[in-house]
């Protein structure tokens, strides 16, 4: 590319293309032109004013188009984004995209596509929208010093819980009042249930480790099922309730990860990750623990880490996944001993969990629960028993203790 303007086709002109639109013109020393938006519906009343001719429905418009440096995507079907960023990197357009769920699925295929055509994909707006954790992890981070990577991903199911802990308020107003914000989507499932946070956490684990894990082996258990008697019992030992999702290595040349609500205490920096704010935690040896904090989502914070990245494709950066070449790459287990909290009313969660220790146990008629050691494999292997209504579970990180 050379110094005059990168031209842009744009996929996707909802809450997130809208915002690139509007930060490339605060930006005039990105010198990037947006020179076509391809949308699902040509037709559909738009808030930002564009001009005339720059929207078309005939994605070929651009992939084709003779005229365009580099494809923003961001739509929100995933299926379609992988047609879109497969067939762009085929034809040896770089692309930015900030559609995690497709890229968390698609992600080895995606860096053989670049290696093949000699192209690039950055996605930093895919995980925790503003806060620059994919390039740094890549860049920064790149020894065998780091250990761990753990934080709040997801920024409507905090929103959610912020609101319960620190407002008082129930569940179900908390998740109405996050989708009337915006900050959750009329179908929240992806958020609450965990799904947003664990492709982020796929996407960080090969930026940090170098090791690809497929999104259907990770342990993944969200807060839809949180009860008042969960919220007591986190009030009454002073922690906080939150989605958190980590990545971490356990010895023996072996990293675990997961998504599960965790009891947070006070002292540790994603305890005061409120409202619709992400925190991600590093820690790593000689240098302990590192801590960023930002707006994960939303129109203009993405917006501006997209732009970042069109910035960067100016100066042919890419991700070379160095880590991934490492001879020495750490192996991904679920044979770990969790301490969980289990709360349950009728499901008989005693004869279902196999607990090797068992080191607290209420019972009553409104809500029993149990604190126990649990391998996480067993955990796995009882994803379908622990989908019913009348179960929350919890981490409660005394596994990670001796190394906080
Ligand atoms: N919202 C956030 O805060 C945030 C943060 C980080 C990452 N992301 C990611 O960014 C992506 C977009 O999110 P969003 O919130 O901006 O979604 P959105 O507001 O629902 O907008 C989606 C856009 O995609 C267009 N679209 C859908 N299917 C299409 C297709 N086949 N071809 C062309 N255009 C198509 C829609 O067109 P119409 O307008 O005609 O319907 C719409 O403009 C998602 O992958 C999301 O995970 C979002």
């Amino acid at each position: 590319m050379d110094n005059n303007k990168i031209r842009i086709g744009l996929f996707g002109f909802g809450v997130v293309g809208q915002g690139i639109y509007q930060v490339i013109k605060k930006a005039p020393n990105a010198h990037a032109e947006i020179r076509r938006i391809c949308v699902r519906d040509i037709n559909k009343p738009r808030s930002v004013e564009i001009p005339a001719g720059l929207l078309t429905d005939n994605a070929d418009e651009i992939l084709h188009a003779d005229d365009i440096d580099l494809i923003v995507e961001v739509i929100d079907n995933a299926e379609a984004s992988y047609r879109i960023v497969s067939s762009a990197l085929r034809r040896g357009i770089p692309v930015v995209s900030g559609n995690k769920a497709m890229i968390a699925r698609h992600l080895p295929e995606l860096i053989e596509l670049q290696r093949r055509h000699d192209t690039a994909l950055l996605y930093d707006a895919s995980s925790c929208g503003s806060i620059p954790v994919i390039r740094n992890l890549e860049e920064y981070y790149d020894n065998d010093l780091l250990l761990e990577v753990k934080g709040i991903l997801n920024g409507s199911s905090n929103y959610i819980l912020s609101r319960v802990f620190d407002h008082g308020e129930s569940y179900s107003d908390a998740l109405a009042k996050a989708q009337a914000l915006g900050f959750a989507e009329s179908d929240p499932t992806f958020d609450i249930e965990g799904f947003d946070s664990l492709f982020k956490l796929v996407i960080i684990t090969v930026h940090a480790l170098g090791v690809y894990v497929s999104p259907d082996d990770i342990f993944t258990y969200g807060i839809s099922s949180i009860h008042d008697s969960d919220i007591r019992y986190a009030r009454e030992k002073r922690v906080k309730i939150k989605l958190v999702a980590q990545v971490a290595k356990v010895g023996n040349g072996c990293f675990t990860m997961f998504v599960m609500p965790e009891f947070v205490r006070s002292n540790k920096y994603i305890y005061s990750v409120d409202d619709e704010y992400n925190g991600v935690v590093v820690r790593g040896e000689c240098y302990d623990r590192q801590f960023m904090f930002g707006k994960g989502a939303g129109s203009l914070p993405t917006a501006s880490s997209i732009l970042s990245d069109i910035m960067a494709r100016r100066h042919d950066y890419r991700y070379e996944y160095k880590k991934m070449h490492y001879l020495d790459r750490p192996s991904y287990t679920t044979d770990i001993t969790l301490r969980i909290y289990v709360r349950y009313r009728t499901t008989p969660v005693l004869d279902i969990l196999p607990f090797s220790k068992i080191h607290e146990q209420y019972i009553s008629d409104d809500s029993c629960y149990v604190i126990g050691d649990i391998l996480l494999s067993e955990l796995i292997a009882r994803r379908p028993q622990l989908a019913a209504n009348d179960i929350f579970i919890a981490n409660t990180s005394t596994f990670f203790e001796h190394l906080d």
